[in-house]
């Protein structure tokens, strides 16, 4: 029985050997955030020389891939971008994500948007019907707070303040308990339009291209219909 860890590092390494099939050796790599990114950063070290750099979507990112060698860069100096690896908190089978667990949300919304190709990985714990169990986290504007915590709960969400934390932007997050969440789309949009919000962890306007999801059977790929279920 494989442990959740060992569960991520099976689905970091077949995104590694995924990944090297879309890089040349001038790409530009983007990088997500969290533990199972952890594991695709160690899995991908090796290749380093088989593509330009990385771009982070966080401090954690950046700091473990430059202890790894790779070389990290702007987003501001990159115009290309074959691929954006990263986790999810939850993914459903429309390939509609939650993510900002690790408090990543706004830059990981970033640097996906610039790739063409985003490649979710995740074990299968992870794969959900519905989002909404997991807490959505939304980066806010500290001084917004009150005021963005009062429209959440007009959204039917309970917020609470993520005590003792800071984003890499300086701002806040406000998880938002209790929203089952049937139109991710939809509700990204509304919550974006809050005034001080600075991203919401749905991404659903712009979802996953690819899941790589790992269980006990191994490492499966999951497309955008979330019926074609393939080993790998
Ligand atoms: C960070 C994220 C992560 O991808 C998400 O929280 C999953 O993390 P982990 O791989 O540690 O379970 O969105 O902001």
């Amino acid at each position: 029985m494989l442990t959740q860890d060992e569960l991520k590092r099976k689905v970091a390494e077949a995104a590694a050997q995924y990944a090297l099939t879309c890089l040349q050796k001038d790409s530009v790599l983007g990088v997500g955030t969290g533990s199972t990114v952890d594991c695709f950063i160690d899995a991908i070290a090796p290749f380093r020389d088989q593509f330009r750099a990385a771009v982070s979507s966080s401090e954690r990112s950046t700091q473990r891939m430059r202890q790894l060698g790779i070389q990290v860069v702007d987003l501001n100096e990159v115009d290309d971008m074959p691929l954006y690896v990263d986790g999810a908190d939850e993914i459903d089978r429309g390939m509609n994500m939650i993510k900002g667990g690790g408090g990543a949300l706004t830059r990981e919304k970033i640097v996906a948007s610039v790739a063409q190709r985003f490649v979710c990985i995740v074990d299968e714990s992870k794969v959900v019907d519905t989002l909404g169990r997991f807490p959505l986290p939304v980066e806010t504007i500290p001084m917004a707070r009150r005021v963005v915590a009062k429209r959440l709960r007009e959204l039917g969400g309970d917020p609470q303040l993520r005590e003792g934390f800071i984003t890499d932007n300086g701002c806040e997050i406000l998880d938002v308990a209790g929203l089952r969440i049937t139109s991710p789309a939809e509700l990204e949009a509304r919550i974006n339009d809050i005034p001080g919000v600075v991203s919401c962890g749905l991404f659903a306007i712009s979802g996953a291209d690819l899941a790589l999801v790992s269980s006990q059977e191994g490492v499966r790929r999951m497309d955008r219909d979330g019926t074609h279920i393939q080993d790998i």
